[in-house]
């Protein structure tokens, strides 16, 4: 693809050819069955290895399944390919091993047109992020790490269609792209490309919806879109709104200082005073909040607060109108972080009402992040086809949207040099 620079997977001829296919099917799982819970990203995997496939490529897919903790990562991917394989209408074999020799006589048996799935690469120390911090090798060093080691002999190419895992600076994520012949797939381009146009050339006016409780990723979003120009407004919910609001000098009582505080999220005051002062016209912020008393919602105006002592867990209606007033107009919305506790029902009334008015504006719209496409699919209908792109990323995309450069995406820049 010239513009982005990079190869994509039409760039080469696969016919007989072994691909090694990096996804990023990491799901959302049911904390205590541990099944998957979420297929967005095992859907959004299907096109680029279908499209290999029907090349009679012989694909061996790296994965992970992560979690917070490096020593959780440990599952296997079994359920990801009964998954894989349903959606395929193909079977794709699970082969429990990563590198080893099970994984590599599985890739030396495919046939044209097959694959097969290897084990959670997170399996490896080298895969996970606390070897990444510590170790920081850069992908010429990794080409001797047991991974590329292992794999990179019995390939052709290799393909990387995991936009959600790319700003991980792994083996499996930039090592074989020194030394194989390598592609984006159609998912990482498509979302680089939805990405991209949010960035350089939004139709205007272009709006920011970010809420949510981490307000490092949503500030640090706002700093880049303003100060890059992509942003004409910027709709603040959730505790991004609450702290903007403290910036200006507003009290929400004791219990909401206290949460913030507990959080270490008092800290992002003085750079939202920044903000404010720098920029206040393109920022809206809500006039009003809900929060619970006696087990029902109740909604006080800026003026009003603090009424009680409580915490403020979602938008209030006025906010709710004054928001659908500047989406309905907009020519470009990116929203990413709810605007309050939605999955408590009292308080889903602001990201249901705003999510659904930016699923049927007329404006280009991306929607970013776990948290938000989970209120996207369970709060609007049909969402998939209301929304103009929904994104697998969430850490990549905050960065990539905060002007990271992401490995991932060097890497591909670099093997389009090459080529
Ligand atoms: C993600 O969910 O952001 C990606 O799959 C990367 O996972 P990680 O944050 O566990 O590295």
């Amino acid at each position: 693809m010239a513009d982005l620079r990079i190869n994509t997977i039409d760039d080469f001829d696969y016919q007989g050819k072994t691909v090694i296919l990096r996804v990023d099917i990491n799901s959302p799982l049911d904390p205590s069955t541990k099944q998957i819970v979420g297929e967005n990203r095992i859907n959004k995997s299907i096109p680029t290895l279908r499209a290999l496939l029907d090349k009679g490529a012989k694909v061996a897919i790296l994965a992970h399944q992560g979690d917070t903790l490096d020593y959780h990562n440990l599952i296997p991917l079994a359920e990801h390919a009964k998954r894989l394989s349903a959606k395929l209408g193909k079977p794709i074999r699970y082969i429990d091993d990563v590198a080893g020799p099970a994984a590599q006589a599985a890739i030396k048996a495919l046939p044209p047109g097959e694959a097969v799935l290897l084990g959670n690469v997170r399996y490896l120390t080298e895969e996970v992020s606390t070897f990444e911090k510590a170790v920081k090798l850069t992908p010429e060093q990794m080409v001797d790490c047991y991974l590329v080691r292992q794999l990179a002999p019995l390939a052709d190419y290799y393909v990387n269609d995991a936009f959600a895992a790319a700003h991980r600076n792994s083996p499996s994520m930039v090592g074989f792209a020194e030394v194989l012949p390598t592609a984006g797939g159609r998912q990482l381009v498509a979302e680089v490309q939805a990405l991209h146009a949010i960035m350089e050339n939004p139709q205007r006016p272009s709006v920011f919806v970010l809420g949510g409780l981490k307000i490092s990723d949503a500030f640090g979003m706002i700093r880049q879109v303003l100060e890059n120009g992509s942003a004409d407004k910027i709709l603040t919910g959730g505790v991004t709104g609450i702290i903007m609001s403290i910036a200006q000098g507003q009290s929400f009582g004791k219990q909401q200082e206290q949460f913030l505080k507990d959080r270490s999220l008092d800290v992002f005051v003085e750079p939202a005073r920044e903000f404010m002062e720098k920029y206040k016209d393109r920022f809206v912020n809500p006039t009003d909040f809900a929060y619970e008393r006696d087990g029902t919602r109740v909604e006080c105006t800026l003026e009003e607060l603090p009424v009680d002592d409580a915490l403020y867990l979602d938008i209030g209606s006025q906010t709710i109108a004054r928001y659908q007033a500047v989406i309905a107009n907009a020519g470009t919305i990116f929203v990413n972080g709810p605007m309050g506790a939605y999955e408590n029902p009292l308080f889903e009334q602001g990201t249901r009402a705003i999510w659904n008015a930016i699923a049927t504006s007329p404006g280009y719209s991306v929607v970013g992040g776990g948290d938000s496409v989970n209120a996207a699919t369970s709060l609007v209908e049909g969402a998939e086809a209301h929304f103009d792109y929904i994104c697998t990323a969430g850490g990549a995309m905050v960065r990539f949207l905060s002007g990271v450069e992401l490995p991932l995406i060097k890497a591909l820049k670099k093997a389009y040099r090459k080529v």
